[in-house]
């Protein structure tokens, strides 16, 4: 591990010099007992940079809009009862059915050279061919139709002209609107060759999602699930992300309860069936702690080591969980 010098490039992939960008932070925290300044990257290393977006696409009037489509603000309150109906479970099955659709769609589109702006084109014309909206698009503003994060890209990542390289892994976070309900789910996927302690990490990421989506049943408690993800990440050494956690889903995008997919004393709520959430944990090769472009988006890792996520919306039921964005004809896991 060699120390950055002043005229590296800074490690949070800012394009600017260290010495003109965190640097200055970093030694006063070292002083102060912090952290050492982080290590500089491996030789060869790239990091992810922004590229140019392209202008916004369109949905046609016949698409029904979720309710910030226009302003940019969603209106409708975080909490309500968090347990559905069977009536509001039936509308949430599908959007969920037809989000893992459109996961498919971004998925086969990937490949060494092609832009993420490209993965973001035909998904936005799976949503729409699906019937639904994009639930992303300007979602407190934001752009895109999906997120795509590639490399050390946390998550948030939006979708421009950056073709994908070999070697690459991109997680592609794709949620629908449709029938008053939003279906969320993302998966990482490996571009060309990948290496090894990349594989790793997505496999282990993927682990960790069915880990915590294992500990849910009625009566245990929210912080159960970032305890069995927590320690499967951490027994293979990698860290969980903190900052950004799971959550409820429905006629909201983002509802209550938030799900840290690290352990929380305080997380206490206890699961009954009829609650709908998301476990989508990130799991990071190095430090856990993030920060965000000037976009006000895209979040990458302090260190820009690898980030891998995967992303499922569940429901609890009486006999344990059933995982509403499964892939087409896969078994359920965990009906116990
Ligand atoms: N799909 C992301 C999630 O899993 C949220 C993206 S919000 C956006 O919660 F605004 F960034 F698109
Ligand atoms: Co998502
Ligand atoms: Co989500």
């Amino acid at each position: 591990m060699s120390k950055i010098g002043p005229n590296d490039p800074c490690p949070c992939g800012s394009g600017k010099k260290y010495k003109r960008c965190h640097q200055g932070r970093d030694l006063l925290r070292s002083l102060q007992g912090g952290e050492p300044p982080p290590a500089a990257p491996a030789p060869g290393f790239r990091a992810v940079r922004p590229y140019a977006l392209r202008p916004r696409r369109e949905v046609p009037a016949h698409i029904v809009r979720p309710d910030y489509a226009v302003s940019g603000r969603p209106q409708g309150p975080r909490s309500r009862t968090l347990i559905k109906t069977p009536e509001q479970i039936e509308r949430l099955r599908r959007a969920c059915r037809l989000a893992r659709q459109a996961l498919e769609v971004a998925k086969a589109a990937v490949k060494p050279g092609v832009t993420t702006d490209e993965i973001d084109r035909v998904t936005h014309e799976a949503y729409i061919a699906l019937g639904g909206y994009p639930s992303t698009l300007n979602y407190h503003g934001y752009p895109k139709s999906l997120c795509t994060s590639v490399n050390e890209v946390i998550c948030h990542g939006i979708p421009d002209l950056r073709p994908l390289e070999n070697g690459d892994i991109v997680n592609l976070d794709v949620t629908i609107y449709i029938d008053g309900m939003h279906g969320d789910l993302s998966e990482t996927v490996l571009v060309g060759d990948v290496d090894e302690d990349s594989r790793a990490l997505v496999a282990v990421t993927y682990e960790c999602m069915m880990r915590g989506i294992g500990a849910v049943k009625p009566g245990a408690m929210v912080r159960d699930i970032g305890r069995a993800i927590q320690e499967h990440a951490e027994g293979k050494s990698f860290s969980v992300v903190k900052a950004f956690v799971g959550h409820g889903i429905g006629e909201q995008f983002h509802m209550d309860p938030q799900v840290p997919h690290y352990f929380d004393s305080s997380a206490t709520r206890e699961l009954a069936a009829g609650m709908t959430f998301t476990i989508e944990p990130m799991i990071n090769q190095g430090s856990w702690k993030h920060v965000t472009w000037e976009d006000n988006w895209t979040a990458v890792t302090v260190d820009l080591k690898r980030s891998a996520q995967f992303e499922h919306t569940i429901l609890v039921t009486e006999r344990g969980v059933e995982i509403l964005t499964l892939p087409e004809g896969m078994a359920q896991p965990f009906q116990h």
